[in-house]
């Protein structure tokens, strides 16, 4: 295979494709607060597509990290994804999507990159055996769509349509549930074993700069917050304010706990968990239309702010 690097930028390119959990900001059928405010207009609060980012080491060819359903719209709205002419008749910048759960909104967007268009996709054995087992994903022929297995705790580089990325994947478990669709309510925990929820730790192959992605965990434990201690940027699952906020909403008779997602504030939540860990940027992602915090003047809102976390958006970039 022909590696062809194009190193131009001193810098990672990262880029919040989606800032919504599962459903999306509003949610086609939801008429809670934050779903009405936004779907008429209400100053202080914006609409966000599905849990999605891209990373760039060279500003030309571009990792997923997660596919969305939204993932057509997310492309049309980021022009560092359009297709190019002066790269022929076919061509994309995306060269690999790496998973982080078998969840619909990670990896329904898959579907949207058929067209015998060659890119690789990086996930767990679990993940995979979800992928192979429902045949719609067969759109995607493995003959230009590599499935490679990451093995966990192991970094690696990441490849794809030929061309080295400048980056490295090393996938890790986190504390965290089966996606809602494969949930064995007969077992501890619903079933979910290692590799069913996993963090990602991307680094610079040639700076040697690391960020996280975490969209989905249930708990950060000793062994995660050792990880984590120092890292640069955490992007981070921000599904829910408080454990009880969806009941208490009266959308939908679960807790975050039950849904495997830490939340946001109380003792055990994400907030306090991070006040120690020297972590320079912490940003929320995977945020669901029940969290207060979707609302920019909210109490929740200054209590993250207060704290030096981010709430993160559509179409926000960092570099590192
Ligand atoms: C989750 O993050 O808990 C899932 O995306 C929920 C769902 O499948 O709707
Ligand atoms: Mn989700
Ligand atoms: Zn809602």
């Amino acid at each position: 295979m022909a590696m062809r690097a194009h190193i131009q930028t001193a810098e990672m390119i990262i880029k919040i494709l989606g800032s919504a959990a599962g459903g999306g900001f509003p949610q086609w059928n939801c008429n809670c607060r934050n779903c009405t405010a936004v779907r008429t207009g209400v100053p202080g609060f914006r609409a966000r597509t599905q849990s999605s980012l891209a990373v760039s080491r060279d500003g030309v060819n571009w990792v997923l990290l997660n596919a969305s359903p939204d993932l057509r719209q997310q492309i049309n709205e980021t022009p560092e994804l359009h297709a190019k002419p002066e790269f022929g008749m076919r061509y994309s910048p995306i060269k690999a999507a790496v998973l982080t759960n078998g969840d619909v909104d990670h990896i329904i967007g898959l579907i949207n990159l058929r067209e015998a268009q060659p890119f690789s996709v990086y996930a767990s054995d679990r993940v995979l055996a979800t992928i192979k087992a429902n045949s719609v994903f067969q759109v995607l022929a493995e003959q230009h769509v590599p499935r490679i297995e990451m093995k966990l705790n192991e970094p690696f580089a990441l490849t794809g349509a030929g061309v080295d990325l400048g980056l490295t994947v090393e996938a890790f478990a986190v504390p965290g549930k089966v996606a809602l669709y494969l949930e064995d309510t007969s077992s501890d925990n619903f079933g979910s074993k290692d590799g069913d929820t996993i963090g990602l730790k991307i680094t610079d192959t040639v700076e040697k700069k690391s960020f996280f992605y975490i969209p989905g965990c249930a708990q950060v434990d000793e062994k995660l917050a050792a990880r984590l201690k120092d890292a640069p940027v955490v992007f981070f699952d921000g599904t829910l304010f408080t454990d009880n906020e969806m009941l208490d909403q009266g959308l939908m008779p679960k807790t975050g706990a039950r849904m495997g997602h830490i939340s946001m504030s109380g003792e055990d939540g994400s907030i306090a968990a991070f006040s120690g860990l020297n972590v320079g940027r912490l940003v929320y992602v995977h945020i669901n239309n029940s969290n207060p915090a979707l609302d920019e003047n909210s109490e929740a809102r200054k209590t993250i702010e207060a704290a030096g976390c981010e709430v993160g958006y559509d179409g926000m970039e960092v570099r590192l």
